[in-house]
């Protein structure tokens, strides 16, 4: 089918998000109805006209759609907060990109996602937080972490040992950072860390910064002052709420690497400021970091800053994945059939060796989580007194064939384990490389190349 131009128009037309497109000149060619309400202008007032007319507080540096044009490189997920022409204060996150057709290079678009009432119902919900904390004496009692080292069950020896070394980090407000691949059990980990030190009794706040837009994460961790911008108002920030207590940042990678040197600063100094306020506080706040990729991978990727990094890396937790720990799963299934059997009513009582068989061999991209949903959807299912293979999803029926001929490259597993052992060597001889060489049995000059090539 040919889709003509304007049935285009009429697609875009009806996007909720705002679409501005220049020529190369600067020219608007498109201007779709939202980016209009955005700006609070008539698509008549742009359209044909050049940018710099149209908006006199721009400039060819503060304009991304100028900037896209004169350097041709994408720019992605820049926040940016704006009064529009009735004086609302609009706060979107906009990527603007360069357009090429056929090898020739005729403008920039720019795609704008307003955030305005996100970032409305966030602070509503932080005053009221804070409103409520200010009535209760206990915050422990809203801001509370449920989970103790005695739900994260594992009889592997490779996890108990980082449960061992979790229990004793717990007693000391050291940074912590905790690494495990999606559904590893990082948030049981880090809830059973707090409710284990002598913070039980004080806040828990965990803050995902891959949820949030830049701006609106800068605040919610620092807090604000009244006028530090238009409709700012007097708030705490996260790390004031936290005080006395845990303050868990989760993908840390995601947060800005400019947020992460201001975090830095607070690490180093303890001392917080809010947004737009020349005052600096001290607060007394451990703080927990996870990450689901390899850290020193995020490192490489430009993911998270190097200092920071080393800054966390004074002590850090590896959650093993389900799959290196096969020994896990039997246990982990008897107890989740347990579980199920008390809520679902069941009779569950054995488990088919053709189903720990096929447990086994997969390789659990989503790990304890996935197990778990695995087995509540068996448990629905299930009739009689067994777990049996046919109550199992689709894709674990049909994975069997493929996953336990399933060969990872050689040179890939041979470099995992390499890295893994070299991590754990350095942590048992606290950064010190002479030491992990040994503990390694291979020269220090061998261990400080491998070293930079891993960072
Ligand atoms: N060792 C364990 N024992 C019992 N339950 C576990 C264990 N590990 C994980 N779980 C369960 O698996 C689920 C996922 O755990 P959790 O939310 O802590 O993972 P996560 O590593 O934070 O994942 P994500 O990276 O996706 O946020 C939870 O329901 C948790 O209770
Ligand atoms: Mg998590």
């Amino acid at each position: 089918m040919q889709i003509g131009e304007e049935l285009v128009i009429a697609i875009l037309d009806s996007i909720d998000e705002a679409i501005h497109v220049v020529n190369k000149e600067g020219i608007t060619i498109f201007y779709n109805q939202v980016a209009a309400e955005h700006d609070g202008l008539r698509r008549e007032e742009v359209l044909g006209k050049h940018l710099l007319e149209v908006f006199p507080s721009l400039n060819e540096d503060s304009s991304t759609l100028l900037k896209v044009i004169r350097t041709r490189q994408p720019i992605y997920h820049l926040p940016q907060t704006y009064k529009n022409k009735w004086g609302m204060l609009i706060d979107t996150v906009n990527t603007t990109l360069p357009i090429t057709i056929n090898g020739t290079f005729i403008g920039a678009v720019e795609i704008g996602k307003d955030y305005s009432k996100i970032k409305d119902l966030s602070t509503k919900l932080m005053d009221l937080q804070s409103k409520v904390r200010s009535v209760s004496k206990k915050p422990h009692e809203i801001y509370g972490a449920k989970y103790t080292f005695h739900d994260i069950l594992t009889k592997n020896e490779r996890f108990k040992a980082v449960k061992q070394q979790a229990k004793k980090v717990a007693s000391s407000s050291s940074t912590v950072l905790v690494y495990g691949e999606t559904g590893t059990g990082k948030e049981l980990l880090v809830q059973a860390i707090h409710n284990a030190s002598q913070r039980r009794k004080a806040p828990f706040i965990a803050q995902n910064c891959g949820a949030l837009p830049e701006s609106l994460l800068e605040s919610i961790l620092f807090g604000t002052v009244k006028g530090s911008y238009t409709g700012a108002v007097d708030r705490a920030g996260l790390f004031e709420i936290a005080h006395g207590g845990t303050l868990f940042l989760d993908e840390i990678n995601s947060m800005p690497l400019e947020l992460q040197s201001r975090l830095l600063r607070v690490l180093e100094d303890g001392m917080v400021r809010r947004i737009g306020s020349a005052k600096a506080l001290q607060v007394d706040v451990r703080v927990i970091v996870a990450l689901n990729k390899y850290p020193s991978d995020c490192v490489k990727d430009g993911e998270l800053r190097p200092d920071l990094y080393y800054r966390l890396n004074v002590f850090s937790l590896a959650i093993p994945p389900l799959r290196d720990r096969i020994d896990d799963i039997p246990y982990l299934v008897e107890h989740l059939v347990a579980v199920y059997n008390r809520s679902f009513q069941k009779n569950v009582s054995t488990v088919d060796d053709e189903v720990l068989h096929l447990f086994s061999s997969y390789h659990w991209p989503g790990n304890v989580r996935e197990l778990k949903h695995i087995i509540e959807h068996a448990m629905i299912m299930a009739e009689g007194d067994s777990l049996t293979k046919d109550l199992l999803p689709q894709h674990l029926n049909e994975n069997k064939a493929t996953s336990t001929n399933r060969l990872r490259p050689l040179r890939q597993v041979v470099q995992e384990t390499e890295n893994a052992l070299i991590m754990t060597a350095l942590k048992q001889s606290g950064g010190n490389i002479n030491q992990a060489a040994k503990l390694l049995e291979i020269p220090r000059q061998t261990l400080q190349y491998k070293l930079q090539k891993i960072k």
